[in-house]
């Protein structure tokens, strides 16, 4: 054998065999230290199961390339250890893979194995089988549940040190996380919390896993756990313990949405600010919750009422596209602070304060030094000398001086493009109009007894009004609650006023009287606890109640969130209405004084239970899953309650993601190939008020300010990825349980339709499409002193005649350019001030 075949094989046996190297991952209280080299961490939530093994690789690199060095996610309890002990890491929940490809991007983790995640998670990452076993009570000292979570929390760290994830063993595990966010609920917990605080970190510690473990918002985390700050601004946190470095598990980048709720949106130049204050405070490991927020998909969503997306205004959107120009403006701040990871880790710092909120900090190591201007002032610009130069720093943000000299970064000041992301129709699909997929659809039907006056397959009969969660295990968001009574020709409630009265812990309803359908209820504006009320009639013998109680999403967070009730509480009462004794009728002589209520009261009849639905059972979801159901393909009902769907369609070609504009369709659930794409409820329609055309940065941030969407559905649009599809045909089964028309459901694309730019002179504007569309146009451009804002773009008093054609040069038919904003590119203005570039492209 040759000698270079001979070293090639010893080469990639090495290659394939050596462990990657170990790292020795320690803090001290200026940072967490990597090899003995303290680090500035730029980090970014990403959840595993809310993305798609698919979506990873290209998530995971356009963080990489966004400048961040690490990526945390929360472990989900619920979705590993749905039933007791049988644990599930496949697709979406593998999350070793997940881990891995981190790593092969050269990416550190932040592993937050709770196993409480909160997360707007269902039941905050708890199995319900957990609040099922006797004796136990959550997140406090209670051996039963102790028990509980130290086996799953072992169960992980075994799992990660068998496939040698923790940096210690040459894997991407840097920090690790027990428990979440417990201080803001100790206090409910009195001694017993205390003691839990010790016994996780005591757990924590007993792993070994040769890297620090934090526990965020623990103001009391035993050491050596490093108590950490969540939320939308953490300069002012600082940690209990001295040897405690400054970090921010969450900032959170935007805030999540509820059925019925706005968008939310946090602007980019407040997000910026925050966390270049927080470096100019001293901070050195930044986390963004959520880096991508992505979907809630099956019945993960958390509650009640958080929607199946979890876009969280992003910096990378549901669907995994670039949310601009947040992800740019970042992108330029990351790559600024890593440059100045020395001088921030070791450098001496002093300030000069300007009043006003204005702060100069400036860092001195190793005869450099870098320097922050920082204006904390809502509405006032200024204007500051530092070291006989005069700088203007715009209210509500930070200026970063690397030089202390050259003004390189402010966060008010964007550089990069907007994008507007657009919905583009399905070419692969040549449909007819106006109607376009063809449909199959087969009833739900309802339960109610047989002629010997039994229910098929039921879990139990008992004399009482059962907690819904505790019944199915959550195994469905269906519960039916099955009885019925006799009454007698005599009996007052027989009447024409009866009504059936309903109280349920939430959060939806529908009620059944003698096989017709008397009603349904929704909680709405946050009150999940209502009364439901609907007039009714009685027979004379059998009557039959049949209530069917839905939950959208289990409670997630709070002092003793888990014992939050749902399903009907009772009482349920008929009511009706009786003649009051003749003689005294005619006495009062007023009609309203003649009758009296009269309750019967059903809370404590024989109560029959059976969960789900029928379909759910036959697993119709499933168009692989073979049953003894028949779809019917004429006669399509609509605005029906309890129907099934099922359409076939071909999948978008590109690359582009997909989504499914459910516009239409009242409530439900829906399935592509099988796989859940979430809960759905188009019909439901974001609070009228509250939104405002325009946002202003400055002044703090609150998940109220700067929401759109007002009085339009909540969310109409689903997220598909692409490998839940197939190349050919596909097929989409859904559930609507509220009655809904499912003609207008269609098949698209989202990608940048165009984008716009508002740079400062002297920054390269970096302009892109998306899945592989070219600029084809430019719409607007203008160098010097352009007016307006994107749409509505015009020229100033001074421009360059010869910018668009240098642009329209260096972009027209690329998918992406760079545009250098200097006068040498894009010719002479003529302005006095510093010039700017506006620009709007079409892709
Ligand atoms: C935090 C929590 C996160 C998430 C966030 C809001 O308190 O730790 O899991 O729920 O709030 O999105």
């Amino acid at each position: 054998m040759a000698s270079s075949s001979i070293f090639l094989l010893i080469s990639a046996f090495f290659l394939f065999t050596l462990p990657l190297f170990a790292l020795n991952v320690s803090h001290d209280g200026r940072a967490i230290t990597i090899d003995g080299e303290r680090r500035i961490l730029l980090s970014g939530s990403i959840h595993y199961p809310r993305s798609t093994p698919g979506m990873w690789p290209s998530l995971i690199k356009q963080a990489k390339e966004g400048g961040l060095n690490t990526i945390e996610t929360y472990v989900f309890w619920n979705a590993h250890e749905a039933q007791r002990r049988q644990y599930d890491f496949s697709g979406n929940l593998d999350l070793i893979r997940f881990l891995k490809t981190i790593q092969d991007e050269g990416l550190y983790a932040v592993l937050r194995i709770g196993p409480y995640v909160c997360a707007e998670w269902n039941y905050g990452g708890f199995p319900v089988w957990l609040h099922n076993i006797p004796g136990i009570k959550f997140r406090t000292k209670n051996d039963v549940f102790m028990n509980e979570m130290s086996n799953f929390t072992t169960v992980i760290v075994d799992m990660m040190k068998h496939e040698k994830l923790f940096a210690s063993q040459g894997g991407p595990i840097i920090i690790s996380q027990i428990e979440n966010e417990y201080g803001n609920v100790i206090g409910s917990y009195g001694n017993d919390g205390k003691e839990y605080v010790q016994w996780c970190a005591n757990l924590a510690q007993s792993y070994q896993t040769g890297g620090p473990w934090v526990m965020c918002q623990q103001s009391d985390a035993p050491s050596p756990m490093i108590n950490t700050c969540n939320g939308w601004y953490c300069d002012q946190f600082t940690p209990n313990n001295p040897s405690s470095p400054k970090m921010w598990t969450e900032n959170w980048t935007g805030w999540f949405k509820g059925w019925g709720l706005q968008d939310p949106h946090r602007t980019t130049e407040d997000l910026a600010y925050a966390v270049a204050r927080f470096f100019q405070y001293g901070g050195t490991f930044q986390n963004y919750y959520m880096y991508h927020g992505g979907t809630n998909f099956g019945r993960t969503s958390g509650g009640p009422y958080i929607t199946t997306s979890y876009d969280y205004d992003a910096p990378l959107d549901e669907y995994g596209n670039l949310n601009q120009p947040k992800w740019g403006h970042l992108k330029q701040l990351h790559l600024l602070l890593k440059s100045m990871e020395k001088v921030l880790t070791h450098g001496s710092v002093r300030s000069i304060e300007y009043g006003n909120k204005t702060t100069a900090t400036i860092y001195s190591y190793d005869g450099k030094s870098s320097c922050f201007f920082g204006n904390g002032n809502a509405e006032e610009d200024a204007t500051i000398n530092f070291e006989n130069t005069i700088y203007t720093v715009p209210a509500w943000s930070v200026t970063i001086l690397p030089d202390c000299f050259t003004e390189v970064y402010n966060t008010a000041k964007v550089n990069s493009q907007t994008s507007v992301m657009v919905k583009k129709e399905n070419a692969a699909d040549d449909l007819e109009e106006p109607f376009g997929l063809k449909w199959q659809w087969r009833d739900e039907g309802f339960e109610h007894s047989n002629k010997n006056g039994l229910i098929e397959d039921s879990l139990m009969t008992v004399e009482q009004l059962l907690e819904q969660k505790s019944v199915t295990n959550d195994t469905s968001d269906y519960l039916w609650y099955i009885t019925s009574f006799n009454v007698k020709n005599t009996d007052p409630i027989l009447g024409k006023d009866t009504t059936l009265q309903v109280k349920t812990g939430g959060h939806i309803i529908h009620a059944f009287v003698n096989g017709r359908h008397v009603g349904s209820q929704h909680a709405q504006n946050g009150k999940y606890n209502f009364t439901f009320e609907s007039k009714i009639k009685l027979n004379v013998g059998r009557n039959e109640i049949v209530l069917l109680s839905v939950t959208v999403g289990l409670a997630h967070y709070g002092p003793n969130f888990d014992l939050v009730q749902t399903g009907i509480s009772g009482p349920v009462n008929i009511v009706g209405r009786e003649r009051i004794d003749d003689d005294l009728a005619q006495k009062l002589g007023d009609e309203k004084y003649i009758m009296q209520e009269v309750t019967k009261e059903l809370a404590f009849n024989k109560w029959t239970y059976k969960i789900g639905l029928r379909g759910e059972r036959q697993q119709l979801h499933d168009p692989l899953h073979s049953h003894r159901w028949r779809w019917f393909g004429d006669n399509l009902p609509t605005n029906k309650m309890f129907v099934w769907y099922k359409t076939t369609f071909k999948a978008p070609t590109g690359s582009d993601p997909v989504a499914v504009d459910l516009m239409g369709l009242g409530k439900g659930h829906a399935w592509v190939n099988g796989h859940s794409i979430g809960r759905y409820w188009p019909s439901y329609l974001a609070s009228e008020d509250g939104c405002s055309p325009t946002c202003d940065y400055r002044g703090e941030y609150s998940n109220g300010k700067c929401m759109t969407n007002c009085g339009k559905p909540s969310q109409r649009w689903y997220h598909v990825p692409r490998d839940f599809l197939n190349g050919d045909d596909n097929t989409l089964v859904v559930f609507e349980e509220f009655g809904g028309n499912p003609w207008n459901v269609k098949f698209q694309t989202v990608t940048v339709g165009s984008a716009c730019a508002n740079a400062y002179e002297g920054n390269t504007l970096e302009l892109a499409c998306q899945g592989g569309n070219v600029i084809s146009q430019i719409r607007f451009a203008s160098f010097g002193s352009p007016k307006g804002a994107c749409g509505s773009f015009g020229a100033g008093k001074c421009e360059s005649p010869s910018a668009l054609s240098a642009i329209q040069k260096a972009c027209i038919g690329k998918e992406r350019c760079s545009i250098d904003v200097s006068e040498s590119y894009l010719g002479p203005t003529g302005c006095k001030e510093t010039n700017k570039l506006a620009i709007e492209i079409i892709c």
